[in-house]
């Protein structure tokens, strides 16, 4: 992956959001009904025409806001949205940061999700439908990419142990084998030939029944963002952001540990597990700090991005393995 650089229009702190400002206007959206949709559809991206919804019909628009699950805290401010959602990688889009302009040509409906390999019965779901069948939830979660960058967003979504259920895998699958959409016709980068596409993540099935593995619907209590993975997203915020990957059309149940994207692309530099630990630094940079977007800020990274409560006893018995790369 690229190694950043700060760019001109980063956010000083004292723009980012302050959280009461952002409750205020949920609390906002949750009271005025109908009309709130109105509001939330005829948004534009900052500084553009453009329709923040890319002019794709969201049918599930109306769920949102959703709230919020409050055992999920972090201690830190959230970045702004503004930030969030113009600061992304989607290597689909290219491989800087400012794909949000291009992310808005990805078609996100109709849209359908696959479940297949050893699942009781092979189906696809409308997207739509999906959502429907869950019960949706807002998250703050810390996201930590393998760049030494970090953002706090509120995202919105179900439990993927929700998702799983629903697959109704075999007890014989071991993972998860995850895939997002491959178009080269909407996504310029997917005609690098170089690049293994699609991207493809994976998960053990114990890491996706985890609390804290959550599938992603929404931010900022409205419909993701195609720049941020839209309609369908993975967070798995103790591992690197990269785990986390956007936009899913498939999950694949397996026994067969999968090969993600970038350990295929340098296997010396990427691995399955991915956990983030500030004592495991990549073969090209360090991983002891890393800075707050938004801000001029480095903090101390920490071992599972801080949710090792969660997710430690996953990894007990695997000490030989490379859990942090
Ligand atoms: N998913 C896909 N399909 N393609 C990508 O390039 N980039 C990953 C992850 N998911 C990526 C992806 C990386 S490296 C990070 S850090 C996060 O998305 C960034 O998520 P964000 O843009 O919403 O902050």
């Amino acid at each position: 992956m690229l190694v950043r650089r700060k760019r001109g229009w980063e956010l000083p702190e004292s723009a980012a959001t302050p959280e009461h400002v952002y409750l205020n206007r949920r609390r906002f959206m949750g009271t005025a009904g109908s009309g709130a949709l109105a509001i939330a559809s005829g948004l534009v991206w900052p500084g553009t025409g453009i329709a923040q919804d890319g002019g794709s019909a969201r049918p599930t628009a109306d769920l949102y806001p959703v709230p919020r699950n409050m055992r999920y805290r972090v201690e830190r401010d959230l970045t702004s949205e503004e930030l969030a959602t113009t600061y992304n990688n989607f290597y689909e889009f290219g491989s800087h940061k400012e794909i949000w302009r291009a992310a808005q040509a990805l078609p996100i409906r109709p849209w359908t999700v696959t479940f297949d390999g050893q699942v009781e019965e092979e189906r696809t779901v409308d997207i739509d439908t999906l959502i429907r069948a869950m019960s949706l939830e807002e998250r703050v979660y810390r996201l930590r990419c393998v760049e030494a960058w970090a953002i706090t967003i509120p995202w919105s979504g179900f439990p993927m142990r929700a998702l799983i259920d629903y697959a109704r895998p075999l007890s014989s699958a071991r993972y998860v084998r995850m895939e997002t959409f491959q178009d080269s016709e909407v996504a310029p980068g997917q005609r690098q030939f170089w690049y293994p596409w699609p991207y493809v993540e994976g998960l053990t099935m114990a890491e996706a029944r985890n609390d804290l593995a959550f599938m992603v619907t929404g931010l900022y209590g409205r419909p993701l963002p195609k720049q941020n993975g839209a309609p369908l997203r993975l967070a798995v915020p103790w591992k690197y952001g990269f785990k986390s990957l956007k936009s899913i059309v498939r999950l694949t149940f397996t026994e067969e540990r999968p090969v993600n994207f970038w350990q295929e692309i340098a296997p010396n530099e990427y691995g399955f597990w991915a956990n983030v630990n500030p004592e495991v630094p990549h073969p090209r940079w360090s991983q002891a700090t890393e800075r707050l977007i938004g801000t001029d800020e480095r903090v101390p990274t920490r071992i599972y991005n801080g949710y090792g409560e969660f997710v430690a006893d996953l990894y007990a018995d695997m000490q030989g393995e490379p859990l942090f790369m």
